[in-house]
């Protein structure tokens, strides 16, 4: 163990020859259409349940209303199990059962929990997942509906991880960007951001950020796009947008570190965004700042008010995770971080349906 995320690598000149002579993607309409820049090899190992290729939406009242002339929403709430998660769980999932793995465990806030879930169900095999014990009863019970076996722990998903290891079983650990592959399917994210404008990038996007596998897969996307030759350097300004209850990489970018600090006692009704200590943490401050981006809190009390209020004005189910973006660029417009005139993408990363608590 190198104590690192690890990065799946390609062989870009080959792929750039490839998609000269075959049209580059292939019409597929899910994240597939990128299969030359992701790591399954036989087609035959991709369990595939139609996830990526969501709509980039153009905004009709909520860029106004947060002083943007241009605002796009890429709605990840219209992935198979209604959030981002499953374009990495996809992937990764697709990959371990080409190397012959049988079972997958993960630590999960809710969203991923259910990805993985569905992803295994559709391999035939086994998933063990490890949610914090405050997770919505929603997410345990589509976790078991698709067969995964669940532990409620008590404290937040690096307890729930400390809980999984101390298990020890005999799975394929799937843990946020300490498993290489669920970046790869994030980073088609990216693909689909710039080939929906035309093969080009926007001037800024905004992700609602956790452990960060959106922020380096996208990043990641872009290098790979131009090593292709289907974009030049221009890039993104990448930011991030945490709760104040939860923001160790916002703590990590105002003081100039290159580490993130532990968030002790971390809490946010965002639960996907509760991430204290993210793996990838270098990485995630590397992409915001090579991009001349920037991370920003949002006020606790301001997620709930957003997300209703979004919701009202776009007619898209906003997840509490998305509404703490929407707060954070409504912050960076009013700190003159993001123009009126710039091209903004904020990622919708998942719809809010499981938050209702039904016991
Ligand atoms: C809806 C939603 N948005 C954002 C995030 C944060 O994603 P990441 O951990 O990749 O930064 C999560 C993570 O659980 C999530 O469920």
């Amino acid at each position: 163990m190198c104590g690192s995320p690890l990065f799946a690598t390609y062989d870009l000149a080959g792929v750039r020859e490839d998609i000269e002579k075959n049209e580059f993607p292939t019409g597929v309409n899910s994240q597939w259409r990128y299969a030359q820049l992701l790591p399954v090899k036989s087609p035959s190992c991709i369990i595939s349940l139609g996830e990526g290729w969501t709509p980039l939406i153009l905004s009709r009242r909520l860029g106004k209303h947060l002083g943007l002339r241009m605002l796009r929403i890429k709605d990840e709430s219209q992935n198979p199990t209604t959030s981002f998660k499953d374009r990495g769980l996809c992937v990764a999932v697709s990959k371990h059962y080409e190397l012959g793995s049988k079972a997958f465990a993960l630590p999960s806030a809710g969203n991923a929990a259910v990805s993985a879930s569905a992803y295994a169900a559709a391999a035939g095999l086994k998933s063990y997942i490890f949610m914090p014990h405050d997770t919505p009863f929603g997410f345990f019970s589509q976790c078991e509906l698709f067969g995964a076996v669940t532990t409620r722990v008590e404290g937040t998903i690096s307890d729930a991880g400390a809980e999984m290891n101390t298990q020890n079983g005999d799975w394929t650990d799937l843990s946020t960007t300490k498993e290489p592959y669920r970046i790869e399917g994030k980073k088609t994210l990216g693909f689909e951001i710039s080939e929906q404008t035309g093969w080009s990038v926007p001037d800024a996007i905004v992700c609602p950020t956790g452990g960060g596998t959106a922020i380096i897969g996208i990043w990641k996307a872009f290098d790979e796009l131009e090593g292709i030759g289907l974009i030049g350097s221009e890039r993104p300004k990448m930011f991030a947008a945490q709760s104040g209850g939860c923001a160790p990489i916002v703590r990590a970018i105002e003081k100039g570190t290159d580490n993130i600090e532990h968030w002790m006692n971390g809490e946010t009704e965002a639960l996907g965004l509760r991430v204290p200590n993210p793996f990838a943490g270098r990485l995630i401050l590397q992409a915001i700042r090579q991009s001349g981006g920037d991370a920003v809190a949002v006020a606790e009390q301001d997620i709930q008010p957003t997300r209703r209020m979004a919701s009202k004005l776009e007619g898209l189910d906003i997840g509490p995770e998305a509404a703490v973006g929407i707060c954070g660029l409504s912050n960076l417009v009013d700190l003159g971080k993001i123009d009126y005139d710039e091209d903004v993408v904020m990622l919708n990363t998942g719809s809010g349906a499981r938050y209702i608590d039904i016991r």
